[in-house]
């Protein structure tokens, strides 16, 4: 039996910003791999570096920003003969330069993104069918009639009512959930094999949330595509995502299967986050921990390991003065720090 196939893996990824006013090293250390078919979330505080991220995965990072280091490797599967088993090329997608031939030919097609806002995706003077018919022509052989009858069959997939008339609407005429469906339509047009999905609910109500992801779920099932969710919320992920990578200030510093990063966090980052979100069953009055200390100003990181100012098991002499190493564990987990460096 075939095992388990590779589709991304990020190694060493570091994204920066060059201002003015110093340097911003939005990603400085991203390392994590993703399954075909897998779920991966990402989490962490607003302002880690989740969205700039996923913009180098599909190298939308515009000047004055751009990838200083590292591999995206991106496991791209050739239509074979009818027959043959799939052949599959590795692609480094850091290298490709952006707005390259080759990069518009993956993006919106292979990988695909939605957005936390709909309007950063769709426009408002254009009719979401035309929007997103517009996906498929750019980059399938098919006749406009065509397009149109599989972008009816999209809408209706993610359950948009009336999708025949729909068609035909403005953004602006459609509610906020509808517009995410829309959305969604139009990022899995292509099928692509990996969804990218930055904070994809966090302006929606509670309800509207839990439809979203559900509807993502069951057509990730249908697919088979991979998916990458981006949230600051843990519950998603314990609901969602089968692994899970935590980001402080630009790095990953931990990566680990769903079950076992919330029954054995390991990294202080991740335990801290764990104790600053409500446990199930817990009563509202439990005390939740908020993580102590402010996240740096990203032109000041602070040296050593990034979280020794809020890390209560910081050894000083060591964590404030040298980078934590990644360290492999044998179970396949990464964890960046020194607690775990010598074991
Ligand atoms: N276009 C940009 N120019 C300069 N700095 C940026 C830009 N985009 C993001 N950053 C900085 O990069 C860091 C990471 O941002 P981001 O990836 O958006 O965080 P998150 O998505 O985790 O909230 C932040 O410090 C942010 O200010
Ligand atoms: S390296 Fe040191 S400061 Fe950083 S998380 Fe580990 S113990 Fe805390
Ligand atoms: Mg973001």
């Amino acid at each position: 039996m075939e095992g388990p196939e590779l589709l991304l893996e990020v190694k060493g990824l570091k994204t920066y910003f060059f201002l003015d006013e110093g340097t911003v090293k939005a990603v400085e250390g991203a390392d994590f791999s993703l399954l075909r078919g897998g779920t991966l979330g990402i989490v962490g505080e607003s302002g880690c570096g989740k969205t700039v991220t996923a913009y180098s995965i599909t190298q939308l990072i515009e000047s004055p920003g751009r990838i200083v280091e590292g591999q995206i490797l991106f496991h791209r599967r050739l239509n074979g003969v009818e027959g043959s088993p799939a052949t599959t090329e590795v692609v480094d997608l850091a290298k490709l330069r952006p707005g390259s031939r080759s990069i518009c030919e993956i993006r919106g097609s292979e990988i695909a993104m939605v957005f936390q806002e709909p309007m950063t995706a769709l426009s408002p003077v254009h009719t979401i069918g035309d929007q997103i018919m517009e996906v498929i022509l750019l980059h399938r052989k098919v006749s406009k009639k065509e397009a149109r009858e599989q972008t009816v069959e999209m809408l209706r997939h993610v359950g948009i009512p009336k999708s025949e008339t729909r068609l035909d609407t403005y953004p602006f005429q459609l509610s906020g959930g509808m517009r995410q469906r829309a959305m969604i339509a139009m990022a899995l047009m292509c099928r692509p094999s990996l969804l990218i999905a930055d904070e994809p609910t966090t302006a929606l109500d509670v309800t509207m949330q839990a439809q979203i992801l559900e509807l993502m779920k069951q057509l990730q099932r249908e697919m088979g595509m991979a998916v990458i969710l981006i949230t600051h919320n843990l519950g998603v992920v314990a609901e969602v995502c089968e692994q899970v990578a935590v980001m402080y200030l630009g790095e990953v510093v931990e990566w680990a299967d769903v079950e076992a990063l919330f029954a054995d966090p390991l990294h202080p980052y991740t335990q801290a986050l764990l104790r600053s979100i409500p446990k199930l069953g817990q009563s509202k009055k439990g005390r939740l921990d908020p993580i102590k200390g402010m996240v740096p100003d990203p032109y000041n990181r602070p040296g050593g390991c990034p979280f020794h100012p809020r890390c209560a098991q910081m050894i000083a002499g060591r964590c404030d003065q040298e980078r934590p190493p990644l360290v492999r564990r044998p179970d396949g987990r990464t964890v960046r720090c020194v607690l775990y460096a010598d074991s």
